[in-house]
């Protein structure tokens, strides 16, 4: 029998166009085995959430949003930590994902990463995080714990990742996350 790849599906917690956290994305592109395939989904054009909005009629962006969610076995998030906590353009994006009749993240696992030019790497961030998968019914990763601390030191000036370190914890993180969905695949 030929084995399914294993989709993980990438989010970003942060906009900004040379974000460590997409680079740590983009480290763990490269840090893949083999039959796994890692696509980012971007959520910089999902609208705010409004309950208003949603039972008149779900945006067309969402709906697309969503439906890229749909097809992941498991997922990563690389976020930055604002003011001690998640972003709000992640935090909005998880609220639309966690609504509806399929919510796409429900009972998946989550791997979670975040970086920070700072001594703690988004320590912080990572704990909300956790916090809120619960309600969204998803399944953390662990360990390890990738806090990228002084991320400028960790990456180029392209977002090329430069510290081995970091690499290999990244790909820990990456390989326990896939240990895990293959393990739910056989129950
Ligand atoms: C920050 N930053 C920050 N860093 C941190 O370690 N703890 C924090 O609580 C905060 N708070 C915070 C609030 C706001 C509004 C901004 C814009 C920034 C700094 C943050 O870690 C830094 O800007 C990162 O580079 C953002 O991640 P990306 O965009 O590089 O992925």
């Amino acid at each position: 029998m030929n084995k399914r790849e294993v989709k993980i599906i990438g989010i970003a917690g942060s906009l900004r166009q040379h974000s460590y956290n997409k680079s740590a994305l983009l480290a763990a592109k490269g840090l893949l085995p083999e039959g796994v395939g890692l696509k980012i989904v971007d959520i910089s054009n999902v609208p705010f959430f409004n309950e208003d909005v949603e039972s008149v009629e779900v945006p067309k962006e969402v709906i697309d949003f969503k439906n890229k969610l749909l097809e992941a076995d498991a997922f990563i998030i690389a976020t930055p930590e604002y003011n001690y906590s998640i972003p709000g353009v992640l935090k909005n994006a998880l609220d639309w994902a966690s609504r509806g009749e399929k919510p796409p993240l429900s009972g998946k696992p989550l791997a979670i990463m975040s970086a920070s030019p700072g001594m703690l790497g988004g320590s912080r961030v990572q704990y909300h995080l956790r916090q809120v998968a619960v309600a969204l019914n998803m399944i953390t990763i662990n360990s390890p714990e990738v806090f990228i601390t002084n991320a400028h030191e960790k990456f180029d000036l392209n977002g090329t990742i430069i510290d081995k370190d970091t690499e290999k914890r990244i790909e820990k993180l990456i390989n326990e996350l896939v240990d895990y969905v293959l393990l739910i695949q056989k129950k």
